[in-house]
């Protein structure tokens, strides 16, 4: 490769540390709450955005997290899933929607994608399911919405739960409606570069199932979970049950007896200014994805214009929240994908990033028995095809013109 300028590092146009955009709105709903003297854990704010959040995405229950990865533990914790299981998980996923897996000795299938989408090729996971399979984890990578009715319909057909990994896809739609609308479990994330952020981190577990969402809010708040019966003692030996009020969460001591123990909570809760901020975030949330949406589109244009690049295809009908915007090399031009990475931040000052290692040829998963060969399509788009180029609603036309101009350049400069 030859010897490309450099780029003072300010000058770098990359991924931005915060994804959504705060103003005022959000630093008087900080003060609100840090004045209205209500608690900071499990304020009425936390409910307000849970209801707002469950009613955004059409669904019937929301429940604040602390994160998304906490939110997919709760999940894995939800379903019950332990070392009997197995799992199909998409080679494409982030360590967060499947380290719990690997913590509770989950046997893990890794599904391929399909290389258009970057989502899970519903065709490929009928032939991974096996007795002991449990459950589908998926990602909308990116934010462009997975195929789900083909892959809620092999779930169904074989008894499987669908876990859908909604970190990137808050606001994205699928056959016109919202994600999360429809799911077992949608896990969604706020963390600092997400669509909308609460602070810095929080999450959300969305569902239609009662008993799921219970289930949730107990395990973000440390409770138990498994089998115990009624009791009513009025003393354990010499010591008599208190009447007061202030030995009210006494609770099983005197209660119950536990015949088993299935799981256990964590503290996985979101402070109540958090929830304020989301609440705020969440109105917001729209008009920042359509900001996507305008970057995207430029960026589509010029990728349609240039032969040896593909854009990523979107399902009729539905909408890519944008999170990431990936594209790709096409093969046949002849175009090295790192020369191409290389020279765009070398003499464009543009970094793009690679989202995600394929999941299988990870250290553990090699330790696990997982291997290069096991998913090709990713394979292939992952170490010569695919890339990220930044994307914002802060990004300001400028950037985006260089970026669009720096496509152009170093195509013409590399194809043959
Ligand atoms: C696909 C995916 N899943 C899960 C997560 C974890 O989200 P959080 O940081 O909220 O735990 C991320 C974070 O970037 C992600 O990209």
């Amino acid at each position: 490769m030859k010897e490309c300028g450099s780029i003072n590092r300010k000058q770098l146009i990359e991924e931005y540390p915060v994804g959504t955009i705060f103003d005022s709105e959000e630093v008087d709903a900080i003060r609100r709450v840090l004045e209205s003297g209500e608690a900071l854990t499990r304020g009425p704010d936390v409910d307000l955005f849970e209801n707002e959040f469950a009613s955004y995405c059409g669904a019937k229950h929301a429940v604040a997290v602390s994160s998304c990865g906490a939110a997919l533990h709760m999940a894995t914790k939800i379903l019950g899933l332990g070392p009997e299981d197995e799992v199909i998980c998409q080679a494409n996923a982030f360590w967060a929607t499947f380290v719990h897996l690997l913590e509770r000795e989950v046997r893990i299938k890794c599904a391929d994608i399909d290389p258009y989408s970057l989502n899970i090729d519903p065709s490929g996971i009928e032939r991974l399911i096996t007795k002991k399979t449990k459950a589908i984890y998926l990602v909308h990578h990116g934010g462009n919405p997975a195929d789900l009715e083909p892959i809620y319909r092999v779930a169904r057909n074989h008894g499987l739960k669908v876990v859908e990994d909604c970190a990137h896809a808050v606001g994205a739609e699928y056959k016109g409606q919202k994600i999360g609308c429809d799911s077992d479990i949608a896990c969604f994330s706020f963390s600092t570069h997400k669509n909308i952020s609460t602070l810095g981190e929080g999450g959300m577990v969305v569902t239609n199932n009662e008993s799921y969402a219970e289930m949730a809010r107990g395990l973000r708040t440390n409770f138990p979970f498994g089998e115990k019966v009624k009791r009513n003692v009025p003393s354990l030996g010499d010591y008599h049950k208190p009447q007061s009020q202030a030995f009210m969460h006494a609770g099983d001591a005197w209660d119950y007896d536990w015949l088993k123990t299935n799981e256990f909570g964590s503290t996985f809760r979101m402070s109540t200014p958090q929830a304020a901020v989301g609440r705020v975030q969440l109105k917001k949330l729209d008009k920042h994805n359509s900001l996507r949406q305008i970057i995207a589109n430029k960026y589509n244009e010029v990728i349609d214009g240039i032969s040896g690049l593909r854009k990523v295809a979107i399902l009729p009908d539905c909408r890519n929240a944008w999170y990431l915007f990936s594209f790709f090399i096409r093969p046949e031009a002849g175009v090295d994908r790192d020369n191409f990475i290389n020279y765009l931040e070398a003499e464009h000052g543009i970094r793009t990033v690679l989202r995600y290692w394929p999941i299988h040829l990870g250290g553990i998963m090699r330790m696990h028995g997982h291997n290069l060969g096991e998913c090709p399509n990713y394979e292939r788009v992952w170490f010569e095809e695919q890339m990220s180029l930044p994307i914002s609603p802060q990004m300001a036309d400028d950037k985006i013109n260089t970026i669009i101009e720096a496509l152009r350049s170093v195509y013409q400069k590399l194809a043959k």
